[in-house]
Order: structure tokens, then C-alpha cells, then sequence
């Protein structure tokens, strides 16, 4: 017999203000923000289908229109495409909305992440017993030949039920930027009971190096636990003490460790070396950017290098 899907819906949240790229987020939505040619919310939505979600479920806010109509089709630019015989452009085009099916919700004011996936709890379906939640912002990459970490958290969460969150191994001196998971070993050293959740601990007394990425595969008794917690700093409700008041409840949490790569691309830092690592591999661009960088970068002068 098939397993039970585990998920059919992934949640994306978009609707946050995007500060750290104004002015840039004036008007265009930080997760529209090209790595290379291609927006980090589309690479989100490949990796969502990949993992066998069907429907997108992506949460916007007034004046993000963009990212829905990303996702929606754009037959005469298709057509003047294939007519000027630029048939791979027109494919490029089409992908967004071939992907997967997208819907959206709107939440009208960015009043959290927690917020935010509150938003999207009534349009789930009755019978829809866990939901995947996929920070736009945040790429975590397959290590080279495997399944996305979602399948993993996936397995993990048909074996133990509850709920999977996904963590990566980081050096204790960079600890202190990340939320920081209290773990339990269990059988398997890349599968952890979690135990608690601390945001941002000075490095002596983080309760471990395995820091929260954005990829979540949350039971649906996380939108009873958003309802019932209080805006933490800033007046906004966090996703994660929803998920630490489950856990207080005796809700089955864990975290997979995952060995992939990773992108924060909600940081223009961290943004640039998504851009940079990507354009470096990619076939028509990449060796001429090595080149460039290799000479930019062994240039003492300081200042921006001129001409190419
Ligand atoms: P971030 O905190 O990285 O995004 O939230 P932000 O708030 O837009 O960025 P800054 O801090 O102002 O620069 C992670 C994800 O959660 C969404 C964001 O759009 C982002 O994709 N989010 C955040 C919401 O949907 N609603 C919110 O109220 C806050």
C-alpha cells in the first residue's frame, strides 16, 4: 500500500516588509529578488513540488500583487516569445505557473512570521493533518544526488507523527545569529528530539550548534497554538512559540540536521553569495565570472575595479 501523503499544502509566507533591502522593497517584494535570473519564491515553489506538495498556498500583503502574478500565466509575452523564436525564454516564462498551483491569502499587516501562517489555517482542507511551511528567503539545498530535506522530514514525521523542523550544524563562534534548538539524541545522529527552542543565545550558552532553518512540517494543531500565544518583541507573533507551546503540551517535535547547502537570501550579505555561488555554476556565465572575480579579487587597490 502507498504511504499517506504527509502534506499537500505548502505555505509560503510573503508578506513581510523586506526592511533590510529598502530601498529596493519600496516596490518590488524582497522575494521577486532575482538570484541570477530566477526569483528565490519560484526556487522555493520547485522545491515544494518536488516534494510532493500540489497547491502553494503563498501569503501576501497589499502592494505585494507581483508575487501572485509571478505565478500567473503571461500568454501574449509567451507568444511573441515563441514567435520570435525564443523558445527557451518562453519556457522560462511558463515555469512559475506549471510548477505547481499557487493560491494566495493576504495578511494585512506584517505582524509575524507566527501571523503570517495563522493566515493560511482556513484555507486548508478538513482533512489536511500537516502542512509544510517554506521560508522564500531561505534556499536549503539538496547535498549533490539526494532528495530534498522536506522527504526527510517527511519520513521522520510518518515514523514519530507530530511535528519536523529542520536544522543545520553551525561553527559555536557563529551560534549567536541563528534560534538555537535544545535537543535529545535519539537512534539516528541526524534525527533529534526537540526540546526547546532559544532565539539568538550569546555562543557560551547556546544548548547546542544546530541552528532553525526555514523549512517546517507542521501538524495542524499548530493554528489551535498560534491562536492561544502572545506577540513576543516587536508586537509579533512568532511561529516558534507556537511550536515551543506544543511542545510544552507533549506534542512529538523533532529536527532533522540537514547536509546540504544554504542561502539566507533575506540579507543582502547573504543575498550576494547566493547570487555569486549560483551565477559561479551556472554554464554560460559561470567561467567568465570566475575569471573576473579571480583578477577583482587579487586587485589591492581597493574601490570598484574598472572596466571588466
Ligand atoms: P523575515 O523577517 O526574514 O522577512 O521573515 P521580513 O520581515 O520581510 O524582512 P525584514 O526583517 O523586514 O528585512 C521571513 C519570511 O516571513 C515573511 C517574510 O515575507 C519572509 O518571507 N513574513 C514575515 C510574513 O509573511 N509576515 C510577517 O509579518 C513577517
Amino acid at each position: 500500500m502507498e504511504a499517506p501523503r504527509p502534506f499537500r499544502t505548502a505555505i509560503v509566507p510573503a508578506a513581510g516588509m523586506g526592511t533590510r533591502f529598502l530601498p529596493t522593497t519600496k516596490t518590488v517584494p524582497k522575494e521577486l529578488l532575482p538570484v541570477v535570473d530566477t526569483p528565490g519564491i519560484e526556487m522555493v515553489a520547485a522545491e515544494a513540488a518536488e516534494a510532493g506538495a500540489d497547491r502553494l498556498l503563498i501569503v501576501t500583503s497589499p502592494g505585494k500583487d507581483a508575487i501572485a502574478a509571478h505565478f500567473a500565466p503571461r500568454p501574449e509575452l509567451e507568444a511573441t516569445l515563441i514567435a520570435r523564436g525564443k523558445d527557451a525564454l518562453a519556457a522560462k516564462v511558463r515555469r512559475a505557473n506549471e510548477l505547481i498551483e499557487v493560491a494566495t491569502v493576504t495578511q494585512d499587516e506584517p505582524k509575524g512570521l507566527g501571523h503570517a501562517v495563522g493566515c493560511a489555517g482556513d484555507a486548508l482542507a478538513a482533512d489536511e493533518e500537516a502542512v509544510a511551511v517554506l521560508l522564500p528567503d531561505d534556499l536549503v539545498l539538496p547535498p549533490p544526488g539526494e532528495s530534498g530535506v522536506l522527504a526527510r522530514m517527511a519520513a521522520v514525521r510518518a515514523h514519530y507523527g507530530g511535528s519536523v523542523l529542520c536544522a543545520f550544524d553551525v561553527p559555536r563562534e557563529q551560534i549567536s545569529a541563528y534560534g538555537v534548538f535544545d535537543v535529545q539524541d535519539t537512534d539516528d545522529p541526524d534525527v533529534k528530539i526537540v526540546r526547546d527552542m532559544v532565539e539568538k543565545p550569546p555562543a557560551d550558552e547556546a544548548p547546542s550548534t544546530l541552528a532553525t532553518a526555514g523549512r517546517y512540517l507542521l501538524d495542524r494543531q499548530i493554528f489551535d497554538a498560534l491562536k492561544r500565544i502572545i506577540p513576543g518583541s516587536g508586537g509579533e507573533l512568532q511561529l516558534t512559540d507556537a511550536v515551543a507551546l506544543l511542545i510544552a503540551e507533549g506534542h512529538p517535535v523533532h529536527v532533522v540536521v540537514h547536509h546540504g547547502g544554504r542561502h539566507d537570501l533575506g540579507n543582502p550579505a547573504g543575498y550576494v553569495r547566493a547570487y555569486v555561488d549560483f551565477a559561479l555554476a551556472h554554464p554560460e556565465y559561470g567561467p567568465q565570472l570566475h575569471e573576473w572575480l579571480a583578477r577583482r579579487l587579487s586587485w589591492t587597490g581597493g574601490g570598484r575595479v574598472r572596466g571588466a
